[in-house]
């Protein structure tokens, strides 16, 4: 790495980079840990009843195997299901790991096997035998859309569909043309590369650190507090490095209680991973169901939409994604009936998964603006501009920035949108047939609800170091702290160290909602803004110093310069050494401009250009080009940034194409809980990917003008290449994935 001064706004590599790639950061099953045993999930085989009576004595006959720990023996757990709440979790009642005898869902932890090795407890937790009472259950949700309700809490306030507004009726009878279908897709599961694991070391005295796959150390740290009865103080959650997650590790997952109900029953350190096959049955996308309507005048003017969407939860929270809510504010409309509803399975509760709701709600809402395109006779870009919006109808505040116009010019630009021509299968190239379709994207742009801290220290060698327990899921987060403290001294990224995930660090809510940027870049903003102003103090102290302006001082190289010092500058070690510290902090808080967003609101946009070739025999379909234009506000660092809607990008093509979870209903079991047969794309799959960011400033988005761009990548991926398909071939194919037989 050059001795370059480290600034906002530079594609530098991820600083975590170097240690990843050589396996030197360590996950959360990798910490050694003196005197471990290993721990193993028994699931249940039947999807709702209870259980009547577990055999481990086959498994504790086992050599190696110390313990099976069920519902009937475990310690004592909290008893309220309040207790198992997380800060992030929907309305309702938590499932409870190991709880009682009930059984919920397929494939539910019922058994903790520990062992002195991981293959004992393999091995013991295949001997466990266990006889239930089976109940009728219910997995199907299209067998349960008849049985949707409105949930009766919402999640956050602002996820509740707006009130209905305009003559949706009147207005629709009115235009010249209209379309009205139905969307379907099914459950999509994270799969992040790193698996749900947690390794407890057992400090004695009830005192535990616990190394955890989470999306936030904190909310773990609360949560095992909470539901096993441990001293806030005693527990320790460290998650310094995670191996991605999408919304997976949001809540606290059951390898973290379990393995730490374990080394409370043990008094020992414990280790679990879960499987892959076993990450299947503890979270989820929910599958969803849509009803949309879009009406427009003579001059592709919209006059009325209409978004009816049922989502599956489980029987005992009332999971929700913001999912119509889009509809009625992406583009100008002067009628609009949103509604959201829920309908019940017999699985665990689903779970965010990157840009939840917008995912799902946009693929439908994109795809029907390219069915009124074609209604209307319009080029589906120009529908969308003749639509354009700065105002968000929906709670009738302006829209800080929206520099989509820009990006639906660059991106059309750099994939040559103009070339196209309208007619469904009209672009052929020999047995290919060409589809090249669009559509729009829009998601939050919103600071973390609860106020975000960090803590900036100068040691007495000159260095930085950033403190924060905010996590990097893989995203970048250390590489843009370190450049923002960076630049705040002038430093090279060298000498900034950037320490995250440890729940002992200052304050930080889970890493979501593509918040993490705006507000801990802030924090540190702050407490670097602060750091400067003690250092100003302590050099006002020095022999013949006065007066220092705080204006007029320059922090570069590890030196304070400013006009009024004798030298005209001093370096920051000497000045901590001179006052006799070792080392000088300051702290920084963020918090959302809660008065600003009562008077405006903020979002990141998007336009997604797609091409698909669909062999004309085969029916196989190729994602050739995708080219992705972001309004994001500032970037930080457009080569992290840049990978961010990269994968993005990905993983919308997977929502196309590739993830259908399938259960077998007469078991209410998931079949394909593996790599071989849940498909995600491969190398092979995924060709040329674009990514634009277009100019937009937006002091207002967030102290740093950061607007996020974690989730926005996905938004209209599934769209774009659903319309590149109608487009190749002139079939719509309205539920997902697009696979080979509905195309035939
Ligand atoms: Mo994101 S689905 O808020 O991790």
């Amino acid at each position: 790495m050059s001795a370059q001064v480290a600034r906002t706004g530079q594609p530098i590599s991820r600083v975590d980079g170097p240690l990843k790639v050589s396996g030197t950061a360590h996950y959360a099953a990798e910490y050694a840990v003196p005197d471990l045993l290993h721990a193993v999930v028994v699931d249940s085989t039947i999807a709702k009843g209870r259980i009547v009576a577990i055999d481990a004595s086959a498994a504790l006959a086992l050599t190696g195997v110390v313990s099976v720990i069920t519902h009937d023996n475990r310690p004592h757990v909290a008893q309220l299901r309040y207790a198992y709440k997380d800060t992030v979790g929907p309305p309702g009642g938590p499932f409870k790991p190991l709880f009682d005898d009930k059984v919920h869902f397929d494939a539910q932890p019922i058994a903790v096997v520990v062992g002195e090795t991981y293959e004992a407890a393999r091995d013991g937790a295949a001997l466990v035998r266990v006889t239930y009472e089976r109940e009728p259950h219910q997995t199907d949700f299209s067998a349960v859309l008849d049985q949707s309700y409105k949930p009766s809490l919402p999640r956050i306030a602002i996820a509740r569909p707006p009130k209905p507004r305009g003559d949706v009726e009147a207005a629709t009878a009115q235009s010249t043309f209209k379309i009205a279908q139905t969307w379907k897709s099914v459950a999509e599961h994270h799969n992040p590369m790193e698996m749900f694991a947690t390794t407890v070391a057992w400090e004695g005295e009830g005192k535990i650190t616990v190394y955890d796959k989470t999306q936030g150390s904190q909310n773990v740290q609360l949560y095992l507090k909470q539901s096993l009865g441990f001293k806030l103080k005693n527990v320790r959650v460290v998650n310094t490095y995670v191996g991605g997650a999408f919304g997976s590790g949001l809540r606290p997952q059951h390898s973290a209680f379990l393995a730490t109900l374990a080394a409370k029953a043990l008094r020992r350190s414990v280790r679990l991973m879960l499987t892959r096959q076993q990450m299947f049955s503890l979270c989820y996308r929910p599958d969803a169901a849509q009803d949309l309507a879009l009406a427009c005048d003579e001059a592709g003017r919209l006059t009325a939409v209409r978004h009816h969407a049922v989502c599956a939860t489980s029987p005992f929270e009332d999971h929700q994604d913001v999912t119509v809510n889009w509809s009625g504010m992406a583009y100008a409309c002067p009628s609009a009936h949103l509604t959201y509803e829920l309908a019940k399975v017999d699985t665990c509760t689903p779970s965010d998964m990157r840009a939840p709701g917008a995912a799902t709600g946009q693929f439908a809402l994109e795809c029907a603006m390219d069915e009124l395109a074609y209604a209307a006779g319009i080029d589906p870009l120009e529908l969308r501009r003749r639509n354009f919006v700065d105002h968000d109808q929906n709670l009738d505040k302006p829209i800080t920035s929206k520099a989509l116009e820009a990006c639906y010019e660059q991106g059309a630009a750099a994939f040559g949108w103009s070339r196209r021509s309208m007619a469904p299968g009209s672009m052929r190239e020999d047995h290919e047939l060409i589809g090249w379709g669009m559509a729009g994207g829009v998601w939050d742009a919103r600071m973390a609800p609860t106020p975000t801290r960090a803590r900036v220290t100068l040691s007495a060698d000159g260095g930085l170091e950033v403190a924060a327990a905010a996590s990097d899921i893989g995203t970048g987060t250390y590489t843009i702290l370190a450049q923002i403290a960076g630049e705040a001294f002038g430093l090279p990224p060298e000498r900034v160290t950037v320490r995250l995930g440890d729940s002992t660090l200052p304050f930080n809510p889970v890493e979501g909602g593509s918040w993490m940027a705006a507000s801990t870049g802030a924090a540190v903003q702050k407490a670097c803004d602060r750091l400067k102003a003690a250092l100003l103090k302590a050099a006002r102290k020095q022999e013949g110093v006065r007066h220092l302006k705080a204006d007029q001082a320059r922090f570069d190289q590890g030196l304070l310069i400013h006009p009024g010092l004798p030298t005209g500058a001093i370096a920051l070690a000497g000045l901590l050494a001179a006052a006799d510290m070792a080392s000088l902090a300051a702290t920084g808080t963020a918090v959302m401009d809660m008065i600003g967003m009562l008077k405006h609101i903020s979002y990141t946009h998007s336009a997604v250009f797609a091409e698909v070739r669909v062999d004309e025999e085969l029916g196989v379909i190729r994602v050739t080009r995708v080219v992705s234009a972001i309004a994001a506000g500032r970037i930080l660092n457009p080569k992290t940034a840049r990978s961010q809607i990269l994968g993005g990008v990905v993983m919308g093509l997977s929502q196309a194409l590739h993830e259908e979870a399938l259960t077998d209903h007469r078991l209410g079991r998931l079949m394909n809980h593996n790599f071989a047969e849940y498909h995600i794309p491969t190398n092979a799959d995924v060709e040329e990917i674009e990514v634009i960011f277009v100019e937009e400033q937006d002091p207002k988005a967030s102290p740093l003008g950061v607007k996020g761009v974690g989730e926005i990548g996905i938004v209209g991926v599934a769209a774009a290449i659903s319309n590149a398909v109608f487009h190749a071939t002139g079939k719509r194919v309205r539920d997902l994935p697009i696979t080979i037989d509905k195309l035939m």
